[in-house]
């Protein structure tokens, strides 16, 4: 069976490229083979075939996840994620679970976080000035979020000893070669090695995250995600709980803190975008984030690995292949978005944006699309909304240009900006 074309060079080649240059990687490959393409990485063990067509797209997103299961994908995230977590679930028992992590993600309930957040922002940006690396400030910022309207931290010892713990565990699990050797080695051979000093840091933090629980169960006050949960009538146990905070972690961070990093990187290149956002138009504000999110995607591809023989777009493709919707090639075809590489947030106003839903995937789809994304975008919205009284100008005035860190993909230079007041 014939899988579609692809580069021919060496796993190890495209794997350098996919890693240091995702974006002129990703364009080369679709120039080349078009859509869709196959491409080999040690990103999984599999050769994946990517889609970038909306009908294509749609085919990927309906795999009965019995066949092509997306949990399997997220496997190595499993020793912090936790038996439970969302992310490595499939079929009945991952649907179930989403029912109950996306219900504080909507309506009334969700805009009642925007003040918080708002206030949160307004703390972080007054601090700025001068040289800023963006994406830096924007990990602690988004951190911070999580810690306090997610999980519902109070206090700021309470934060700052969950943010340690946190930043104890994802920093080892950020430098993904060290992770997936990590999943391939997963023996305890003492504690000062890579696993042991892992395990030591996800014990360390789980039993502060169970104290938060226990205190939160105690005294379920409050409009955070961790008091909804708890409120549910039946709410999960204690272990449970856990890996759901830590799915909506493991979810929120590093995303949120990419995407706002590549915000600012547009942001200081487009001034005249900037200054419509003081304005204070939501519907222009909105289109900002969607342009940004388009853009710049945090991630690449949404995978499903096949375990089954299916055909898609045409193309029969066997058992033990991954197949993935490319969603920053999707948002780049120049059929679907006219000058696709300008950042233009105008075209979602002017209705030239695509009808379908299929073209703009930053938040990829399906039973699996993301569960925290109208949470995303407010936090995005809202941070954006606070830089009114902030002057952004580039460092250097060219792009910067993308590259890998861990699962998302960020600007080479940490999306630096110089900051000024007005
Ligand atoms: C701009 C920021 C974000 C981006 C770009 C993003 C993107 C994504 C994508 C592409 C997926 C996989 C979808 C698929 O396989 O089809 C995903 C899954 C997920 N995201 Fe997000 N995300 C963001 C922020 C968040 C936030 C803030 C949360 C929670 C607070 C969150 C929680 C999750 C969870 C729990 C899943 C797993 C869903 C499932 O497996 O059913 N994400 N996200």
């Amino acid at each position: 069976m014939e899988l579609p074309p692809g580069p021919r060079a060496p796993a190890a080649w495209q794997t350098a490229a996919w890693t240091a240059r995702p974006a002129a990687f990703l364009q080369q490959v679709h120039a080349r083979f078009g859509d869709p393409a196959t491409i080999r990485t040690y990103w999984t063990e599999e050769p994946m075939v990517l889609f970038s067509h909306p009908d294509a797209v749609r085919e990927v997103f309906r795999l009965d996840p019995s066949i092509a299961p997306a949990g399997q994908s997220w496997e190595f995230v499993r020793p912090f994620a936790g038996e439970h977590s969302i992310l490595v679930l499939d079929g009945d028992e991952h649907m179930r679970e989403r029912r109950l992590l996306q219900a504080p993600f909507h309506g009334e309930r969700m805009r009642a976080l925007a003040p918080t957040i708002a206030s949160l922002a307004r703390g972080e940006l007054e601090t700025w000035s001068g040289r800023v690396v963006t994406l830096d400030r924007m990990r602690h910022l988004a951190l911070e979020v999580i810690l306090r309207v997610v999980f519902g931290a109070r206090g700021d010892d309470e934060v700052a000893r969950l943010r340690e713990a946190v930043e104890d565990t994802l920093g080892m699990v950020r430098s993904l070669p060290r992770a997936l050797s990590m999943a391939l080695v997963q023996r305890d051979l003492g504690r000062h090695s890579p696993w042991g000093r892992f395990r030591l840091a996800v014990e360390r933090f789980d039993a502060l995250l169970l104290e938060v629980v226990a205190s939160r169960r105690a005294d379920p006050g409050g409009d955070s995600v961790l008091a909804l949960l708890l409120r549910d009538p039946q709410p999960a146990d204690d272990r449970h709980l856990r890996d759901q905070l830590v799915a909506l972690l493991v979810g929120g961070h590093d995303t949120s803190a990419a995407s706002l990093a590549w915000a600012f990187e547009r942001l200081a290149r487009h001034p005249e975008v900037h200054a419509r956002v003081r304005d204070g138009d939501p519907a222009y504000l909105d289109a900002v984030v969607k342009e940004s999110l388009r853009a710049r995607p945090a991630l690449t591809i949404a995978p499903r690995l096949l375990l089954e023989q299916v055909r898609i777009a045409g193309w029969t493709m066997p058992a033990g292949v991954q197949v993935a919707a490319c969603l920053w090639l999707a948002m780049r075809r120049e059929d679907l978005w006219p000058d696709a590489a300008a950042f233009r947030p105008e075209r979602w106003l002017a209705g030239d944006a695509p009808a379908s839903p299929l073209s703009w995937i930053p938040f990829g789809g399906g039973v699996r699309r993301c569960a925290g994304a109208p949470f995303a975008e407010l936090e995005m919205r809202e941070i954006l909304r606070a830089t009114a009284g902030l002057e952004l100008r580039p460092i250097r005035p060219e792009g910067e240009r993308a590259r890998r860190s861990a699962l998302v993909v960020v600007p080479e230079r940490g999306g630096e900006v110089a900051v000024s007041r007005r």
